[in-house]
């Protein structure tokens, strides 16, 4: 865990070390697995870096970081094209367990359909027509007014990884709003994010990623980095996202700083895990 992790409200249970061995076996199993599904490499849109290590190195920070369990009921918001589902098959319960997975991608959700439900049919993917400047130019939805096809309080854990560094923040608001409806009381939010604090604005390690020098757009909350379509990589004003958890009745348990900004950290994007009340909102 960095330095730079803040940890407040309700802690998220330690693990004994029994449990922390289990995790470590089960991680060095999948890491060994050859026999897990991998998309073409042409045909990954979610990003550089190795699907394999990138899907291995969420799971432990789902585990180790937001309290995922075997049995959780799991959603991936913008799951693309099954990086996090992937190793997730190998770590949620067969029966208890459950995976939902929505993107606007449809080549990507054909590809877990697949690969993934077909031998796992705990996981489910489905495609939603929402626009996105560059994932889905003609979509149909506007992520301004959406609505997620689930019911209240369905599930236990919400992934949002590399996804409202895409967002507008009015989307990203709505979104939020929407895993607050979603979540069960104590459910879990792992979202991944780029938070402008002064440090990374004014690049004062000097070794932030020299391809995110954001800048600020208007009076904020977003950032954008010129000569890149402004969606193609969004930070945010630190405070913006804190506050739109807490509005939505989503308790900010960690907060933990990505080394993109050049500070010594064991994830690259900032990492909040937020929990809902039991009273919702
Ligand atoms: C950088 S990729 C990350 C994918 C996946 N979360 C991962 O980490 O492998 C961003 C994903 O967000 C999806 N996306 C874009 N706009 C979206 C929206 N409005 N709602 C849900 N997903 C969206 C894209 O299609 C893409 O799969």
């Amino acid at each position: 865990m960095s330095e730079t992790a803040l940890r407040h409200g309700s802690e998220p249970e330690t693990a004994p070390l029994a449990n922390e061995d289990r995790t470590r076996l089960l991680l060095d199993v999948i890491q060994r697995n050859r026999f897990l599904p991998h998309p073409d490499p042409d045909s990954v849109f979610v990003g550089d870096g190795d699907f394999k290590a990138v899907g291995l190195e969420f799971l432990s920070h789902f585990i180790r970081m937001g309290g995922l369990r075997p049995e959780s009921r799991v959603l991936d918001i913008g799951c693309g094209i099954g990086r996090m589902a992937v190793p997730l098959t190998q770590y949620l319960d067969f029966e208890k367990g459950r995976y939902s997975g929505i993107d606007p991608v449809e080549g990507g959700i054909a590809w877990c359909r697949r690969f993934i439900t077909q031998a796992y049919p705990n996981f489910a993917f489905q495609r939603v027509d929402i626009a996105h400047d560059l994932y889905n130019p003609k979509g149909k939805i506007s992520g301004k007014a959406l609505k997620l096809p689930y019911a209240d309080r369905q599930f236990d854990f919400v992934i949002m990884t590399s996804v409202v560094t895409h967002l507008p923040p009015d989307e990203v608001l709505v979104y939020l709003g929407e895993v607050g409806r979603l979540l069960k009381p104590g459910g879990r939010l792992f979202m991944t994010a780029f938070v402008v604090d002064p440090v990374a604005a004014a690049n004062e390690s000097g070794r932030r990623d020299p391809r995110l020098a954001f800048e600020r757009h208007g009076d904020g909350p977003c950032w954008f980095v010129a000569d890149l379509p402004p969606l193609a990589a969004v930070g945010f004003d630190d405070g913006f996202l804190d506050k739109a958890l807490e509005r939505v009745g989503l308790a900010t348990v960690l907060k933990s700083l990505g080394h993109w900004r050049g500070q010594a950290a064991e994830h690259y994007q900032d990492v909040f895990v937020a929990e809902c009340r039991a009273g919702g909102r």
